[in-house]
């Protein structure tokens, strides 16, 4: 078969890796990719806003299969417009798609089905924001409406910090800004809950923690995942039996009201207070970089399950995995998440050499003339599986240390809640 991915992160190169390890997968295309995913598949440099020009390609091409990585053409309606053409594709449609798109959307489904979450308020100007924070608890939380990549949520110390994020949400910095989300902060521990989805029927597809902010320590500014383990440290049948029962089922219930059925992965993002879910947030499709250390564990062909996914026969399919641990460090290049150089050589790279249970996954990379060169800000993860965290965590950093690239830098405390 020919399959499509859409994308270019690490996530998508593991997610390549993984369908080149299926026989019925003959040619992989990647749009438009990295440097790793032009080892297993043909990288197709084309604007991914430009449906038009995908859906000639996947025609010409033959393509049996798209699957989507990032959450932007999910909810732009890249899989509805797809569909129109009788390709098939992996990924929630554009109304499931709100459940990432527009925060309100999910704060209002949580409210109306009884979903566990933040209290909150909606305000449509800053006045009445403003008002409402005058007699706030603090910390809180501010949230802009809209697809942010990660930065469009404030934790707001007190009242100056909260004008403040008022203000920049509703000046513009995200888009456009009609309303603003104020939340109760939620003093937990966070968990990503990931399940797959054919229409009717669903799976659970693994647990995992990603360390969101740049420094050690869980410190400095929001990124989009420095590093990640898997499983949770918190996951335990009654709490998985709750996440599915009190969120997950409500929203797919409340989805399929508006005539949306949803296919395709789902990430729960929750704060766990005393073995109790709340819901933080919806992605509509694998995490980055929890989607590296979920995919190396899986034992069933993932094609098997994309395609009983696409002809809403996931029920039929046993999804098998290898009970081990899993951790992912990040490298981001210098200055990240605020500016830093491009097209930047990563010299050693060649001298990493992976064994089995290790995997070096590709994001913000590109080949030039038999070099590698970074040109993104999250650039290479490090993945390897072991009996224990501690283990895994040791042969990434063995292998972080033959990289040693100056042009770079990552965290070495990923994991420190699973390892002593
Ligand atoms: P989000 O983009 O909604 O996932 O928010 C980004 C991060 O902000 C989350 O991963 C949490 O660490 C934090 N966060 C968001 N909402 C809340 C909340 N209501 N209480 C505490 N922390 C939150
Ligand atoms: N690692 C966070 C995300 O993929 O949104």
């Amino acid at each position: 078969m020919k399959i499509g991915i859409i994308g270019s992160g690490g996530r998508e190169h593991s997610i390549c890796e993984s369908l080149s390890k299926s026989e019925k997968v003959k040619k992989i295309f990647c749009f438009p990719g990295n440097a790793g995913t032009s080892d297993v598949a043909e990288n197709i440099e084309i604007d991914l806003e430009n449906f038009e020009d995908i859906k000639n390609f996947i025609l010409e091409k033959k393509i049996e299969l798209i699957i989507v990585g990032p959450e932007k053409p999910l909810v732009e309606g890249l899989v509805d417009y797809l569909e129109k053409f009788k390709i098939n594709v992996f990924g929630p449609n554009k109304i499931a798609s709100q459940l990432e798109g527009s925060k309100i959307f999910t704060k209002k489904l949580c409210q109306k089905f009884n979903i566990p979450t933040a209290e909150f308020g909606i305000f449509q100007n800053k006045d009445d924001a403003n008002k409402y924070l005058e007699s706030s608890n603090y910390p809180t939380v501010i949230k802009a409406d809209n697809l942010a990549s990660g930065k469009g949520v404030y934790i707001c110390n007190n009242q100056n910090e909260a004008k403040l994020a008022v203000v920049e949400i509703f000046g513009g910095k995200f888009g456009k800004a009609k309303n603003i989300l104020i939340e109760e902060f939620l003093q937990g521990e966070e968990m990503s809950f990931f399940t797959i989805h054919d229409g009717n029927s669903f799976k659970n597809f693994g647990t995992a923690q990603d360390h969101k902010r740049v420094l050690e320590g869980d410190k400095g500014k929001n990124t989009g995942g420095m590093g990640a383990y898997s499983p949770s440290r918190l996951i335990n049948e009654e709490l998985e039996y709750k996440i599915i029962n009190k969120i997950i089922k409500p929203t797919l219930k409340a989805l399929s009201e508006i005539g949306a059925d949803y296919k395709g992965f789902l990430y729960t993002g929750l704060m766990i207070i005393n073995n109790e879910p709340y819901l933080i947030e919806y992605n509509v499709r694998m995490g980055d970089p929890e989607c590296q250390t979920i995919l190396p564990k899986i034992k069933t062909d993932l094609l098997d399950i994309f395609l009983a996914c696409c002809e809403q026969k996931l029920s039929k399919i046993n999804i098998e995995w290898v009970n081990k641990k899993s951790i992912c460090i990040v490298v981001c290049s210098k200055g990240y998440p605020d500016s830093f150089q491009k097209n930047v050589e990563i010299k050693n790279i060649n001298k990493i050499s992976t064994n089995k249970d290790e995997f070096l996954f590709h994001a913000g990379t590109s080949h030039k003339n038999g070099k590698t060169y970074a040109i993104g800000g999250r650039v290479l993860n490090f993945v390897s599986l072991s009996e224990d965290f501690a283990t895994a965590k040791k042969i990434s950093m063995s292998n972080l240390e033959k990289l040693n690239w100056s042009g770079g830098f990552y965290r070495r405390d990923i994991g420190y809640k699973v390892i002593d």
